[in-house]
């Protein structure tokens, strides 16, 4: 008789301690959750205390195993701040999910070098600097698995073109964390959600919600838009053994739209100059 049981048992994580940055909302609440009911002993952190109180309250009622501390990931010292004291609550980490991060829409001609930088250092150096910090105090020790959460950037971000570039500096940082890093046998992933209906999508402006639902929803293959479970799910995957072989990989989770989308509206216009060298 054969045997075969899914990676995805409810101990998978046992004896696992694995920190989420952002934990605290969304997405990032979504991974969470799904750890802790996998056996993980859940660490969640973030700039902002209440949604890490609130989250860590309901993963621990379900009976889950979490703790939060509060860090900005723009800032190293306050990082490493973080991990003397993570690490002298905690032995160590075996996992980092990178889902922290932030932007805002606007036309890219209207964006000054304040609001570029803030995306710029949230996105792309905040998770660089989380990755290094986990590997050089942690991961290299014990070996373990980071796995970023970066964004449906494939044609470009048009109305968000710092989130854009930095989740594309993201992905091109995984490629090269992976390999540098396959000798301690860490492996670094992302995640790539492609429009999600949950806790992130509310923060924008009613008016931006409503068209941009509406028009990405129509273009998207599956028809709908995603679940944070189910950007979960891919995370887990990738921090589980189940994973093993895979390393530098960006695994998009959107429903096929990256195949099949048109996000930003052209009206049209006259104003493509062409040229024709047999024209008088
Ligand atoms: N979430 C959004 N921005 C953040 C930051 N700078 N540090 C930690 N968590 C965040």
């Amino acid at each position: 008789m054969t045997i075969y049981r899914s990676i995805f048992r409810t101990d998978l994580f046992q004896n696992q301690t694995i920190l989420v940055t952002g934990g605290g909302t969304g997405i990032g609440r979504a991974i969470a959750h799904e750890l802790a009911s996998l056996g993980a002993n859940v660490i969640i952190a973030s700039r902002k205390t209440e949604p890490l109180e609130q989250t860590m309250k309901e993963i621990q009622s379900a009976g889950g195993k979490c703790a939060m501390y509060t860090v900005n990931i723009r800032n190293e010292e306050a990082i490493n701040a973080m991990f003397d004291e993570m690490l002298s609550d905690h032995e160590t980490i075996h996992g980092l999910v990178n889902n922290a991060g932030g932007q805002f829409p606007s036309p890219a001609e209207n964006i000054n070098q304040k609001g570029w930088h803030a995306v710029i250092e949230t996105n792309l150096t905040g998770t660089f600097l989380m990755s290094k910090t986990a590997y050089n105090r942690a991961l290299r020790q014990n070996k373990g698995s980071i796995v970023n959460i970066v964004a449906e950037m494939w044609n470009g971000f048009p109305g968000m073109v710092h989130t854009g570039a930095a989740r594309a500096g993201v992905a091109n940082m995984t490629k090269t964390l992976a390999v540098e890093w396959a000798k301690d046998g860490v492996r670094v992933n992302s995640v790539a959600p492609g429009v999600i209906h949950g806790h992130g999508i509310t923060q924008y402006d009613p008016a931006f919600i409503k068209s941009y639902v509406k028009m990405a929803s129509a273009d998207i293959p599956a028809k709908r838009l995603g679940t944070e479970s189910e950007i979960a799910s891919a995370v887990t995957y990738l921090l589980s053994p189940a994973a093993a072989y895979v390393t530098g990989e960006t695994l998009k989770v959107d429903g096929g739209s990256s195949l099949w989308r048109k996000t930003w509206q052209i009206d049209d216009h006259t104003n493509s100059d062409k040229f024709d060298g047999f024209e008088p």
